[in-house]
């Protein structure tokens, strides 16, 4: 704490990400990121970048990105926007778009980093309960709202919605933005991009850091109606004009184009995640169904953070929660079948 610091500043609560030690043959399933690395084409482009020219400041539209973004869900790249990890994104989306006289409506759980941008941007929320089974009721969002945000599938349960849920929603709710943010759409999910075209209030986050391997690239986008774009942008532009650099242009951009090495990777991601949750049910676990690259499970016997930790000492990182209702969870992402069978052979040997 520094007398210099401002009011704001000193009320504020960051984000705590999961950690990234640099520990030899860790197996590292704590931050929900893809182990089969990005596209080649996508290496390939990022690589041609090193030699085009970085003196000059990147697109500040990157027009590019948006073009291979719109290709990918057949709209136009002006209902494109893109960020820097889709973090950024939805700061942006906080400020242009939920900063209302209402409090906006998010579940109780979930992804933690958006009561720290309500803080940040003072954004009053109302936490809608999730239900019995860790469901989003989107039935209990009828309510007056300056917006409503959810993760769909959510984090960090794993739990996810159908298309039609979130048409009725959307159906009844009209005056005020709704935003799914969909890190893990592309694990078996659907995309609310579908409804873009029906609703000018519904804005869909995304990011290239899960299913396209990119985490460390930074790029994340949203989808919506060219006025929520021009609302984003002009937060954007009032920010930092070049969020992209070449490389996160270019790579981001050839990773939407290849179809193939996307498809195939988020399927074996699928086939593991299946076999995990299998495998973990065996050993006492119960296991929430899941349609993201995670699983999200509690042992019948075991304290979690004793789980945890015991993981720990073998060299494999889970994440762990400290928050009512959850904390007897873990998250688990979904390795390599290697890295998952690693795991439960851990386990085998710390709950006999
Ligand atoms: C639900 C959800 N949304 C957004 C993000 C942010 O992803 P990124 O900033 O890497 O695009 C994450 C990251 O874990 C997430 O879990």
């Amino acid at each position: 704490m520094s007398r210099y610091w401002s009011e704001k500043v000193r009320n504020l609560s960051p984000y705590t990400p999961g950690e990234q030690p640099k520990i030899e043959g860790l197996v590292k399933l704590n931050t929900n990121e893809n182990p089969y690395g990005p596209s080649p084409r996508a290496l390939k482009a990022m690589q041609e970048q090193a030699t085009s020219g970085l003196c000059l400041y990147p697109d500040p539209e990157c027009l590019e990105l948006k073009e291979a973004i719109g290709r990918y869900y057949d709209q136009p790249a002006s209902r494109v926007f893109v960020g820097n990890g889709s973090d950024e994104v939805l700061a942006h989306a906080f400020q242009a778009l939920l900063q209302q006289r209402r409090p906006i409506l998010c579940p109780d759980i979930s992804y933690s980093f958006y009561p720290v941008y309500c803080r940040l941007y003072d954004v009053d929320c109302i936490q809608i309960p999730l239900g019995d089974n860790f469901e989003i009721q989107l039935g209990k969002y009828a309510r007056e709202n300056g917006g409503i945000l959810f993760a769909n599938p959510n984090a960090p349960t794993g739990r996810c919605l159908e298309l039609g849920q979130i048409d009725s929603l959307l159906r009844g709710n009209r005056n005020s933005v709704v935003i799914v943010d969909e890190a893990y759409i592309d694990f078996g999910g659907e995309s609310a991009v579908a409804l873009v075209d029906d609703y000018d209030n519904l804005l869909v986050v995304q990011t290239l850091s899960k299913s396209r391997a990119l985490a460390g690239l930074r790029v994340g986008f949203a989808l919506g109606r060219e006025e929520l774009v021009e609302g984003l942008e002009r937060v954007k532009n009032s920010f930092n004009s070049y969020p992209l650099d070449k490389f996160a242009i270019a790579g981001g951009a050839a990773s939407m184009a290849d179809h193939n090495y996307f498809e195939e990777t988020c399927e074996k991601i699928v086939a593991t995640r299946e076999r995990l949750s299998t495998g973990l049910g065996v050993r006492g676990f119960e296991v929430l169904p899941s349609l993201a690259n995670f699983v999200f499970a509690r042992h019948r016997h075991h304290d979690a953070v004793a789980l945890s930790q015991a993981l720990r000492q073998k060299n494999i990182l889970v994440r762990h929660f400290l928050q009512p209702r959850i904390d007897q969870y873990l998250r688990i992402s979904v390795g390599t079948d290697d890295q998952c069978r690693m795991l439960l052979q851990a386990l085998d040997t710390i709950v006999g």
